[in-house]
C-alpha cells in the first residue's frame, strides 16, 4: 500500500469473477493452461460458458483436475497434452479438438517459459527454447486456428466473429528487462506477429489481439512477491498498488473472446496496474 492508502487503512480489493454465459456454445483452447495465468484464463472462459481444452505439457494430474473443476460449471472441458513448439504435436492437438468438439472458436496462446541468463552467458539452447515455446508456439497454434476458422466459416448465431485469437504477451514486449533477452525478444516478436496476423485475417472476420500482463501472482515469479521486502520493491513499479491476480487476466480474456469486443482487433490490452505508466516519474523528472 502507498502512504495515502496506508493512512486510510485501505486493503486492496480484488474483484471476483462476475461472468455470465456470454461464451456459451463456443469452444476455447488455452495453451499452457494447467498453472498460473493460463489456469486463471481457462477458469474464466469456462465460467463464461465456453467449453475449454486445457492444453499442458507437464503435470497431467493438475491439467485433469482443472478440467474437472471447469466442467462443474456445466460446460465440457478436456485436458490435452501437446508441446506447442512442435508442429506435429500441434497438428495432432487440433485434429483431436475437431474430433471431440467439432470445431474451435477461441484460441488463447498462453504457453510461455522463462530461462534467464546474463546476455553474454546465454546459451543458444536457452535462446532457442524460449523462442520455440513463446514465439514459434504461438505461430503454430495461430496458423492451425486460422485454418480451422476458415474451414468452418462464419456462424453468426454463435459469434459475430468467425474466430478469436488472444496472444499472451507481457509488459516486456515494450519494457527492456536485463537478464531476460530471450524472453523480451519473444514478447516483442509476439507484438508484431499478432498485428500482422490481425491485418491479414481481418477480412475473414477473425479477430487477433494480445494481453500484456504486468506482475501477476503465479508460482513462477514467486521470488518477486513472496517476501515482504520483495513485495514492497515490486510495488514501486505498480502505481495501482497491488499485485495482479490470474483472474484479472481471465476477465480480460473473456472480454476479448466475446462479442463485447467485436470491433477490437490488432490491439494490446495491458493488464498491469499501471506498470507501463513510468511510475519512476511519479515525482521528479
Ligand atoms: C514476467 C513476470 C514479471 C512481469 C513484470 C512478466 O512478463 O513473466 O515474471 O513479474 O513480467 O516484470
Amino acid at each position: 500500500m502507498n502512504e495515502q492508502s496506508r493512512e486510510n487503512g485501505r486493503e486492496p480489493v480484488v474483484p471476483e469473477h462476475v461472468l455470465t454465459d456470454i461464451l456459451s456454445g463456443q469452444t476455447a483452447l488455452v495453451t499452457g493452461a494447467n498453472s498460473g495465468i493460463g489456469k486463471g484464463v481457462a477458469l474464466a472462459l469456462g465460467a463464461a460458458g465456453a467449453n475449454v481444452v486445457v492444453n499442458y505439457v507437464t503435470d497431467p494430474d493438475s491439467a485433469q483436475e482443472l478440467a474437472e473443476k471447469i466442467s462443474e460449471n456445466g460446460v465440457r472441458a478436456m485436458a490435452l497434452k501437446a508441446d506447442v513448439s512442435r508442429e506435429d504435436e500441434v497438428g495432432q492437438m487440433f485434429s483431436r479438438i475437431r474430433k471431440e468438439f467439432g470445431t474451435l472458436h477461441i484460441l488463447v496462446n498462453n504457453a510461455g517459459i522463462q530461462d534467464d541468463a546474463p546476455f553474454a552467458d546465454m546459451s543458444i539452447e536457452q535462446w532457442n527454447k524460449v523462442i520455440g515455446v513463446n514465439l514459434t508456439g504461438q505461430f503454430l497454434c495461430s496458423r492451425a486456428a486460422v485454418r480451422e476458422f476458415r474451414r468452418r466459416g462464419a456462424e453468426p448465431e454463435v459469434s459475430s466473429a468467425t474466430g478469436k485469437i488472444i496472444c499472451m504477451s507481457s509488459v516486456h514486449q515494450e519494457i527492456p528487462w536485463a537478464g531476460h533477452v530471450n524472453y523480451t525478444a519473444s514478447k516483442g516478436g509476439i507484438l508484431m506477429m499478432m498485428k500482422t496476423i490481425a491485418q491479414e485475417v481481418a477480412a475473414d472476420r477473425i479477430r487477433v489481439n494480445a494481453i500484456a500482463p504486468g506482475a501477476i501472482r503465479t508460482p513462477i515469479n514467486r521470488q518477486a512477491w513472496e517476501s515482504e521486502d520483495a513485495y514492497e520493491r515490486l510495488m514501486t513499479k505498480i502505481p495501482y498498488d497491488r499485485i495482479g491476480e490470474t483472474r484479472d487476466v481471465g476477465r480480460m480474456a473473456v472480454w476479448l473472446a466475446s462479442d463485447l469486443s467485436d470491433y477490437v482487433t490488432g490491439a494490446t490490452m495491458y493488464v498491469d496496474g499501471g506498470m507501463m505508466l513510468y511510475p519512476g516519474f511519479t515525482t521528479g523528472g
